[in-house]
């Protein structure tokens, strides 16, 4: 395996909104990779985290990037209970995970706000199991990744209120690390910025700026329309 052989001290597993290649495998597939239960889904994703753990080492640190939507679909709901992400996070740990890198749209997202007003998902990650957490979505931004690059709508800034807003969830115990993307790409000195309390010089992302190479290069109709539900 070539983690093993490049030898790196850590290796992040991909199976977010759009790794078709290592997703939460749908329903629907006939090789034990992919029934409707979430343990059947959970099997592919986990077992190379798996082989991953058993090549590397105890002290490899290895997490897992997982979303609850799909860029193909805004409205699919990959855990449709805790009880369902509760088990995944079981298996997880099981598996041999170091950490859960979650990603949401928005971090400030509720994922089941009937039960709980402001718990994202990974805050429900973190509550349901005893690994360490990233959330990630939108920090510092008004508009999440998709919406962005490719619905044309605009951006603002948001970033002391973002600030603040996870100042308030860390101590709470919703996650362990804030992850950002596009904030990152605009500002490489965010976090020097942020701690030297220059959070008004920060730049606004833009993406024909700064994934000028990218975006100059994307195929119309790359991201299918279904994604594209009302109110999730
Ligand atoms: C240029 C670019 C490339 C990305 N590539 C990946 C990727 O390969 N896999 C992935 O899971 N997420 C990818 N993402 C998503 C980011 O990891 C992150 O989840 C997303 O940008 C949301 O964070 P943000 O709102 O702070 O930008 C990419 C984002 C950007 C802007």
């Amino acid at each position: 395996m070539l983690i093993a052989e490049v030898d790196p001290d850590r290796a992040a597993a991909q199976a977010g909104d759009h790794q078709q290649r290592f997703q939460l495998v749908d329903p629907g597939r006939a090789d034990g990779f992919g029934g409707d239960a979430l343990e059947d889904r959970a099997r592919y994703p986990l077992a190379i985290a798996s082989e991953i753990r058993a090549r590397c080492g105890p002290d490899f640190v290895i997490s897992i990037r997982f979303s609850q939507f799909k860029e193909v679909d805004y409205g699919a709901r990959v855990f449709a209970t805790p009880d369902e992400l509760g088990r995944f996070v079981a298996l997880a740990e099981a598996a041999g995970i170091s950490m859960l890198n979650v990603s949401s749209r928005r971090f400030t997202k509720p994922e089941w706000p009937d039960q709980e007003p402001t718990l994202n998902i990974a805050g429900w990650a973190k509550r349901l199991g005893r690994l360490p957490v990233m959330t990630i979505g939108s920090v510092g931004l008004s508009s999440d990744i998709f919406a962005d690059l490719f619905d044309k709508q605009d951006l603002s800034l948001q970033i002391a209120a973002d600030l603040a807003e996870l100042a308030r969830r860390r101590p709470a115990g919703e996650f362990d690390i804030a992850g950002i993307g596009r904030m990152l790409i605009a500002n490489p000195d965010l976090v020097s910025k942020v701690a030297a309390g220059e959070v008004d010089r920060l730049e606004l992302f833009r993406k024909a700026v700064h994934l000028k190479h990218l975006m100059g290069s994307m195929e119309p109709g790359l991201v299918e329309e279904s994604r594209k539900v009302e109110g999730v």
